[in-house]
């Protein structure tokens, strides 16, 4: 019932917001060309269904009164907040990303500032609520349902903008977290539709540090992780702006790292000669081992064990027998 309701208020509020993009002087002046200096096409951003909120704050939430909404109901959707009060709109002056359930319904909107996000935060999430569950939330999963099932792979970014350039540039099969870390939910969905995960994140420290807290959950739902670090300060939607769809490819290609391996990589080399550190690496990648589901993947750990240690150059019984004693 309230579920109902707030998908019908989110359904007017994305076709408000489109509107307000298109057919407005503020929303051309604003919006529209902040749009096309980012090399987002009208086509791309009207599949998305990209909007705009006006500087008014009071514009949305009149329309929607209007429309006899409920108030209660308005607040609960985060389009607008009640200020001791007096309703107002919640996102103004910002480009609307609208959120997709696997059906194709808008859930809930990311509002990102247009320019610089100075004292105010860059994007206003949709709170959560009967039909916005955050963990489960896969940004860009409608729309890319088919070309994962094709591609038998799915793409893992971060964050909205990744998603709409990826897809620009023909790469369909991507998915975003949401810039929060994976969730055991998030997964799960992701399982659904295939058993092997690609990561794409900045390589930078906190990019790196994401992924990797990802992967044990990702081995006990039985994925197989492959990792791509985008260089320097670049995002997946910079990078393949800079240098364009086929060399974006060609990256990917040639970086998709081994996940488990790529793991045990970055420990050692910061163990470097310590023999102490190195035992505690030997520990952390046996745990990381003992996550894989040895039920589905029996054949994959031993594969993994003997790559290990070889790697580690320790004996691979040794380290099968520390891997059982995890679990
Ligand atoms: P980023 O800071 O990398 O933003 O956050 P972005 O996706 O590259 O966006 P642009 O290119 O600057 O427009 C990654 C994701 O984290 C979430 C959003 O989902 C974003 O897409 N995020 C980020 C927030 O929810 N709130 C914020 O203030 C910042
Ligand atoms: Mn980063
Ligand atoms: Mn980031
Ligand atoms: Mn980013
Ligand atoms: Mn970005």
């Amino acid at each position: 019932q309230v579920a109902e309701s707030l998908h019908i208020i989110n359904g007017f509020a994305q076709k408000y917001f489109a509107e307000q993009l298109w057919q407005t002087q503020e929303g051309e002046a604003v919006a529209q060309s902040y749009l096309e200096e980012r090399g987002f096409r009208r086509e791309i951003s009207e599949k998305f269904q990209l909007g705009y909120s006006p500087q008014n704050r009071h514009s949305f939430v009149t329309a929607a009164l209007q429309k006899q909404y409920n108030a209660e109901l308005l607040v609960k959707t985060g389009l607008v907040v009640n200020r001791n009060e007096e309703l107002l709109d919640n996102y103004r002056g910002r480009i609307i990303f609208p959120i997709h359930n696997n059906t194709g319904k808008v859930i809930g909107f990311g509002a990102r500032v247009i320019g610089k996000a100075e004292k105010v935060p860059k994007y206003i999430n949709t709170p959560e609520n009967e039909i916005y569950v955050k963990s489960r939330i896969l940004y860009g999963a409608y729309f890319a349902r088919q070309s994962i099932d094709k591609q038998d792979e799915c793409l893992l970014v971060e964050g909205y903008t990744d998603v709409i350039s990826l897809h620009q540039a023909g790469i369909e099969n991507v998915v975003a977290s949401g810039g929060t870390s994976l969730t055991t939910d998030q997964l799960r969905i992701i399982k659904k539709y295939t058993n092997n995960l690609t990561i794409i994140y900045d390589g930078d420290s906190a990019g790196i540090k994401a992924a990797l807290r990802g992967l044990d959950m990702a081995l006990e739902e039985s994925l197989n992780v492959k990792l791509v670090l985008i260089p320097d300060k670049e995002d997946p939607d910079s990078y393949v702006n800079k240098v364009g769809a086929n060399a974006f490819r060609e990256f990917v290609a040639e970086h998709k790292k081994d996940f488990i391996l790529f793991q045990l990589e970055i420990m050692l080399k910061d163990a470097g000669n310590d023999v102490s550190r190195k035992n505690d690496v030997v520990n952390q990648i046996a745990e990381t081992l003992s996550k894989i589901n040895k039920t589905e993947d029996f054949t994959k750990q031993q594969e993994y064990i003997r790559q290990c240690s070889g790697i580690l150059r320790i004996d691979e019984t040794g380290l099968t027998t520390l891997v059982n004693k995890y679990k």
